[in-house]
Protein backbone atom coordinates (compact mmCIF):
# COMPACT_ATOMS: atom_id res chain seq x y z
CA UNK A 1 0.00 0.00 0.00
CA UNK A 2 1.34 3.51 -0.42
CA UNK A 3 1.24 6.75 1.48
CA UNK A 4 -2.19 7.77 -0.36
CA UNK A 5 -3.76 4.53 0.01
CA UNK A 6 -2.79 4.40 3.35
CA UNK A 7 -4.47 7.94 4.43
CA UNK A 8 -7.19 6.83 2.25
CA UNK A 9 -7.57 4.17 4.85
CA UNK A 10 -7.81 6.05 7.55
CA UNK A 11 -9.41 8.96 6.92
CA UNK A 12 -12.14 6.88 5.67
CA UNK A 13 -11.90 4.73 8.79
CA UNK A 14 -12.37 7.97 11.05
CA UNK A 15 -15.33 9.17 8.79
CA UNK A 16 -17.03 5.69 9.28
CA UNK A 17 -16.25 5.88 13.20
CA UNK A 18 -17.97 9.67 13.11
CA UNK A 19 -20.87 8.50 10.93
CA UNK A 20 -21.71 5.44 13.18
CA UNK A 21 -21.41 7.03 16.77
CA UNK A 22 -23.42 10.01 15.66
CA UNK A 23 -25.80 7.80 14.67
CA UNK A 24 -26.14 5.84 17.63
CA UNK A 25 -26.17 9.05 19.56
CA UNK A 26 -28.90 10.56 17.64
CA UNK A 27 -30.48 7.40 18.18
CA UNK A 28 -30.07 6.39 21.77
CA UNK A 29 -31.27 10.34 22.29
CA UNK A 30 -34.30 9.09 20.82
CA UNK A 31 -35.11 6.31 23.32
CA UNK A 32 -37.17 6.56 26.57
CA UNK A 33 -35.49 5.66 30.14
CA UNK A 34 -36.95 2.40 30.41
CA UNK A 35 -35.33 1.41 26.96
CA UNK A 36 -32.16 2.91 27.63
CA UNK A 37 -31.54 0.32 30.53
CA UNK A 38 -29.49 -2.83 29.28
CA UNK A 39 -27.82 -0.27 26.46
CA UNK A 40 -24.77 1.31 28.99
CA UNK A 41 -26.86 3.06 31.71
CA UNK A 42 -26.14 2.18 35.38
CA UNK A 43 -29.21 2.18 36.87
CA UNK A 44 -28.38 2.30 40.60
CA UNK A 45 -32.30 2.24 42.05
CA UNK A 46 -34.24 -0.29 39.87
CA UNK A 47 -32.72 -3.49 42.31
CA UNK A 48 -34.39 -1.74 44.93
CA UNK A 49 -37.93 -3.16 43.49
CA UNK A 50 -38.95 -5.61 45.60
CA UNK A 51 -41.12 -7.07 42.66
CA UNK A 52 -40.00 -6.38 38.94
CA UNK A 53 -43.03 -3.80 37.26
CA UNK A 54 -45.19 -6.12 35.12
CA UNK A 55 -43.80 -5.18 31.16
CA UNK A 56 -47.06 -3.15 29.62
CA UNK A 57 -47.47 -2.50 26.01
CA UNK A 58 -47.23 1.61 25.73
CA UNK A 59 -48.49 3.64 22.89
CA UNK A 60 -45.49 5.91 23.44
CA UNK A 61 -42.82 2.94 23.51
CA UNK A 62 -40.19 2.67 20.98
CA UNK A 63 -38.94 5.41 18.22
CA UNK A 64 -41.79 6.06 17.02
CA UNK A 65 -43.98 6.16 19.44
CA UNK A 66 -46.86 9.06 20.08
CA UNK A 67 -49.63 9.45 22.99
CA UNK A 68 -52.48 7.77 23.12
CA UNK A 69 -54.88 10.61 23.28
CA UNK A 70 -58.32 9.45 24.05
CA UNK A 71 -56.35 7.00 26.89
CA UNK A 72 -54.63 10.32 27.95
CA UNK A 73 -57.92 12.07 28.16
CA UNK A 74 -59.34 9.54 30.36
CA UNK A 75 -56.27 9.52 32.51
CA UNK A 76 -56.89 13.29 33.27
CA UNK A 77 -60.34 12.58 34.44
CA UNK A 78 -58.79 9.58 37.11
CA UNK A 79 -56.29 12.01 38.10
CA UNK A 80 -58.51 15.09 38.28
CA UNK A 81 -61.57 12.83 39.86
CA UNK A 82 -59.00 10.34 42.30
CA UNK A 83 -55.31 11.51 42.28
CA UNK A 84 -55.80 15.46 42.70
CA UNK A 85 -57.62 15.28 46.42
CA UNK A 86 -53.62 14.72 47.53
CA UNK A 87 -51.02 15.07 44.21
CA UNK A 88 -50.30 18.22 42.52
CA UNK A 89 -48.84 18.23 38.83
CA UNK A 90 -47.13 21.74 39.79
CA UNK A 91 -45.41 21.76 36.09
CA UNK A 92 -49.06 21.91 34.16
CA UNK A 93 -51.00 24.32 33.56
CA UNK A 94 -54.21 24.22 32.40
CA UNK A 95 -54.06 25.62 29.03
CA UNK A 96 -51.43 22.99 27.83
CA UNK A 97 -54.44 20.40 28.47
CA UNK A 98 -55.40 21.73 24.85
CA UNK A 99 -52.95 18.98 23.66
CA UNK A 100 -54.39 16.44 24.70
CA UNK A 101 -57.50 17.72 22.86
CA UNK A 102 -59.48 20.03 25.08
CA UNK A 103 -60.61 22.89 23.80
CA UNK A 104 -59.88 26.44 24.87
CA UNK A 105 -62.95 26.76 26.21
CA UNK A 106 -63.11 23.80 28.40
CA UNK A 107 -59.59 24.79 29.80
CA UNK A 108 -60.91 27.76 30.50
CA UNK A 109 -63.98 26.70 32.63
CA UNK A 110 -61.84 23.46 33.97
CA UNK A 111 -59.10 26.45 35.73
CA UNK A 112 -61.91 28.34 37.26
CA UNK A 113 -63.50 25.34 39.39
CA UNK A 114 -59.97 26.07 41.34
CA UNK A 115 -58.97 29.16 43.62
CA UNK A 116 -55.58 31.15 43.09
CA UNK A 117 -54.70 33.89 45.73
CA UNK A 118 -54.32 37.06 44.30
CA UNK A 119 -52.70 40.31 45.68
CA UNK A 120 -55.66 43.25 45.47
CA UNK A 121 -55.04 47.14 45.21
CA UNK A 122 -54.90 47.34 49.18
CA UNK A 123 -52.23 44.71 49.25
CA UNK A 124 -54.49 41.62 50.98
CA UNK A 125 -53.95 37.98 49.52
CA UNK A 126 -57.63 37.71 47.92
CA UNK A 127 -58.89 34.40 46.64
CA UNK A 128 -59.52 34.45 42.53
CA UNK A 129 -60.53 31.84 40.19
CA UNK A 130 -57.81 30.17 38.19
CA UNK A 131 -56.45 31.35 34.54
CA UNK A 132 -55.63 28.53 31.95
CA UNK A 133 -52.09 29.60 32.19
CA UNK A 134 -52.00 28.73 36.11
CA UNK A 135 -50.75 24.91 37.49
CA UNK A 136 -52.30 21.98 39.39
CA UNK A 137 -51.32 23.29 42.53
CA UNK A 138 -51.10 20.55 45.35
CA UNK A 139 -53.90 20.15 47.59
CA UNK A 140 -52.05 20.71 50.86
CA UNK A 141 -50.84 23.68 52.36
CA UNK A 142 -47.12 22.71 52.52
CA UNK A 143 -45.63 19.50 52.51
CA UNK A 144 -45.50 19.19 56.42
CA UNK A 145 -49.18 19.67 56.98
CA UNK A 146 -49.57 16.89 53.55
CA UNK A 147 -47.52 14.34 55.85
CA UNK A 148 -49.63 15.02 58.45
CA UNK A 149 -52.63 13.64 56.67
CA UNK A 150 -51.22 10.80 55.15
CA UNK A 151 -49.40 8.78 57.78
CA UNK A 152 -46.32 10.83 58.03
CA UNK A 153 -45.65 10.58 53.98
CA UNK A 154 -46.43 13.35 51.89
CA UNK A 155 -47.67 13.07 48.55
CA UNK A 156 -45.16 13.57 45.82
CA UNK A 157 -46.06 15.96 42.76
CA UNK A 158 -46.90 13.48 40.11
CA UNK A 159 -45.84 15.49 37.03
CA UNK A 160 -42.46 13.93 36.52
CA UNK A 161 -43.40 11.21 38.41
CA UNK A 162 -42.65 8.53 35.35
CA UNK A 163 -39.08 10.17 34.89
CA UNK A 164 -38.83 9.81 38.35
CA UNK A 165 -38.68 5.76 38.50
CA UNK A 166 -36.84 3.77 36.90
CA UNK A 167 -38.96 2.31 34.19
CA UNK A 168 -41.68 4.62 35.51
CA UNK A 169 -44.60 3.95 33.10
CA UNK A 170 -44.53 0.01 33.76
CA UNK A 171 -43.63 0.89 37.84
CA UNK A 172 -46.58 3.13 38.29
CA UNK A 173 -49.14 1.11 36.35
CA UNK A 174 -47.89 -2.31 38.38
CA UNK A 175 -48.14 -0.33 42.09
CA UNK A 176 -51.73 0.76 41.09
CA UNK A 177 -52.96 -3.03 40.43
CA UNK A 178 -50.81 -4.61 42.32
CA UNK A 179 -51.75 -3.69 46.08
CA UNK A 180 -52.16 -7.22 47.72
CA UNK A 181 -53.07 -8.03 51.59
CA UNK A 182 -50.31 -8.43 53.72
CA UNK A 183 -48.77 -11.58 53.80
CA UNK A 184 -47.79 -13.51 57.18
CA UNK A 185 -44.45 -12.71 57.03
CA UNK A 186 -44.62 -8.76 56.59
CA UNK A 187 -44.61 -6.86 59.99
CA UNK A 188 -47.19 -4.31 58.61
CA UNK A 189 -46.46 -0.80 60.25
CA UNK A 190 -49.78 1.27 61.74
CA UNK A 191 -51.37 3.31 58.82
CA UNK A 192 -48.83 2.02 55.79
CA UNK A 193 -50.14 -0.43 53.33
CA UNK A 194 -48.57 -3.86 51.45
CA UNK A 195 -47.53 -3.47 48.39
CA UNK A 196 -45.16 -5.84 46.79
CA UNK A 197 -43.76 -3.34 43.34
CA UNK A 198 -43.04 -0.52 46.63
CA UNK A 199 -39.26 -0.16 47.53
CA UNK A 200 -39.62 -2.05 51.59
CA UNK A 201 -43.04 -3.50 50.44
CA UNK A 202 -45.05 -0.58 52.55
CA UNK A 203 -46.84 2.16 51.19
CA UNK A 204 -48.52 4.89 53.13
CA UNK A 205 -51.16 5.66 49.72
CA UNK A 206 -54.09 3.26 50.40
CA UNK A 207 -55.34 1.48 47.64
CA UNK A 208 -56.31 4.84 45.42
CA UNK A 209 -58.30 2.78 42.50
CA UNK A 210 -61.96 0.69 43.67
CA UNK A 211 -63.31 -0.89 39.72
CA UNK A 212 -66.30 1.89 38.53
CA UNK A 213 -64.95 4.71 40.65
CA UNK A 214 -64.81 7.09 37.90
CA UNK A 215 -67.82 7.27 35.13
CA UNK A 216 -66.00 7.53 31.58
CA UNK A 217 -67.86 9.44 29.29
CA UNK A 218 -67.12 7.00 25.81
CA UNK A 219 -68.58 4.55 28.18
CA UNK A 220 -65.36 2.60 28.86
CA UNK A 221 -65.44 0.44 31.66
CA UNK A 222 -63.82 1.54 34.49
CA UNK A 223 -61.76 -1.15 36.13
CA UNK A 224 -58.57 -1.09 38.40
CA UNK A 225 -56.48 -1.93 35.33
CA UNK A 226 -58.34 0.30 33.09
CA UNK A 227 -57.87 3.56 35.52
CA UNK A 228 -54.43 2.57 35.54
CA UNK A 229 -53.49 2.00 32.19
CA UNK A 230 -55.24 5.96 31.08
CA UNK A 231 -53.79 7.33 34.25
CA UNK A 232 -50.13 6.22 33.29
CA UNK A 233 -51.12 7.16 29.55
CA UNK A 234 -51.69 10.91 31.24
CA UNK A 235 -48.63 11.13 33.35
CA UNK A 236 -46.34 10.00 30.71
CA UNK A 237 -47.41 13.19 28.70
CA UNK A 238 -47.42 15.57 32.08
CA UNK A 239 -43.54 14.22 31.99
CA UNK A 240 -42.93 14.50 28.64
CA UNK A 241 -45.21 17.09 26.71
CA UNK A 242 -42.71 17.34 24.04
CA UNK A 243 -41.92 14.01 23.26
CA UNK A 244 -43.69 13.22 20.23
CA UNK A 245 -41.86 16.38 18.75
CA UNK A 246 -38.53 14.86 20.27
CA UNK A 247 -38.99 12.18 18.56
CA UNK A 248 -39.76 13.23 15.20
CA UNK A 249 -36.67 15.49 15.29
CA UNK A 250 -34.43 12.28 16.02
CA UNK A 251 -35.66 10.33 12.62
CA UNK A 252 -35.01 13.59 10.89
CA UNK A 253 -31.66 14.49 12.23
CA UNK A 254 -31.21 10.00 11.58
CA UNK A 255 -32.39 10.40 7.89
CA UNK A 256 -30.36 13.27 7.64
CA UNK A 257 -27.24 11.78 8.88
CA UNK A 258 -27.96 8.82 6.56
CA UNK A 259 -28.00 11.06 3.41
CA UNK A 260 -25.03 12.77 4.85
CA UNK A 261 -23.32 9.58 4.88
CA UNK A 262 -23.66 8.49 1.32
CA UNK A 263 -22.95 12.45 -0.04
CA UNK A 264 -19.94 13.03 1.58
CA UNK A 265 -18.77 8.96 0.32
CA UNK A 266 -19.59 10.15 -2.86
CA UNK A 267 -17.20 13.54 -2.88
CA UNK A 268 -14.40 11.28 -1.22
CA UNK A 269 -14.72 9.34 -4.39
CA UNK A 270 -14.27 11.76 -6.61
CA UNK A 271 -11.62 14.09 -4.56
CA UNK A 272 -9.26 11.28 -4.45
CA UNK A 273 -9.78 9.84 -7.84
CA UNK A 274 -7.16 11.89 -9.55
CA UNK A 275 -4.53 11.19 -7.12
CA UNK A 276 -3.12 7.81 -8.10
C1 LIG B 1 -55.49 9.84 49.98
C2 LIG B 1 -54.33 10.42 49.34
C3 LIG B 1 -53.83 9.84 48.04
C4 LIG B 1 -54.54 9.63 46.87
C5 LIG B 1 -56.01 9.86 46.58
C6 LIG B 1 -53.56 9.17 45.91
N1 LIG B 1 -52.32 9.09 46.47
FE1 LIG B 1 -50.59 8.56 45.57
N2 LIG B 1 -49.56 8.81 47.29
C7 LIG B 1 -50.11 9.22 48.49
C8 LIG B 1 -49.09 9.22 49.51
C9 LIG B 1 -49.27 9.58 50.98
C10 LIG B 1 -47.88 8.80 48.88
C11 LIG B 1 -46.50 8.60 49.53
C12 LIG B 1 -46.34 7.12 49.82
C13 LIG B 1 -45.08 6.73 50.54
O1 LIG B 1 -44.03 7.34 50.28
O2 LIG B 1 -45.14 5.79 51.35
C14 LIG B 1 -48.22 8.58 47.49
C15 LIG B 1 -47.32 8.17 46.53
C16 LIG B 1 -47.61 7.99 45.19
C17 LIG B 1 -46.66 7.64 44.18
C18 LIG B 1 -45.14 7.50 44.37
C19 LIG B 1 -44.72 6.11 44.75
C20 LIG B 1 -43.23 6.06 44.90
O3 LIG B 1 -42.58 5.24 44.21
O4 LIG B 1 -42.68 6.85 45.68
C21 LIG B 1 -47.33 7.55 43.00
C22 LIG B 1 -46.76 7.22 41.63
C23 LIG B 1 -48.71 7.83 43.28
N3 LIG B 1 -48.86 8.09 44.62
C24 LIG B 1 -49.70 7.84 42.31
C25 LIG B 1 -51.03 8.09 42.59
C26 LIG B 1 -52.06 8.09 41.56
C27 LIG B 1 -51.83 7.85 40.08
C28 LIG B 1 -53.22 8.35 42.20
C29 LIG B 1 -54.60 8.45 41.58
C30 LIG B 1 -55.06 7.28 40.91
C31 LIG B 1 -52.93 8.55 43.62
N4 LIG B 1 -51.58 8.38 43.80
C32 LIG B 1 -53.88 8.86 44.59
C33 LIG B 1 -51.42 9.57 48.71
C34 LIG B 1 -52.43 9.49 47.78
Amino acid sequence: MNDNAKLTVKFFGLFIACALGLYFFSYYVMLDAKERKGWFVFDPISHEHVKEPMEMDWSFDGIFGKYDRQSAQRGYQVYKEVCASCHGLRLISFRQLQDLGFSEAETKALAAEYNYDSINDDGDIEDRPGNPSDRFKSPFANAKAAAAMNNGKAPPDLSLMVKARPNGANYIYSLLTGYESAPAHAELQPGLNFNPYFPGEQIAMAAPLQAGQVEYMDGTEATVGQMSQDVVNFLQWTAEPDMEKRKRMGIKIMILLSVMTIFFYAAKVRIWARVK
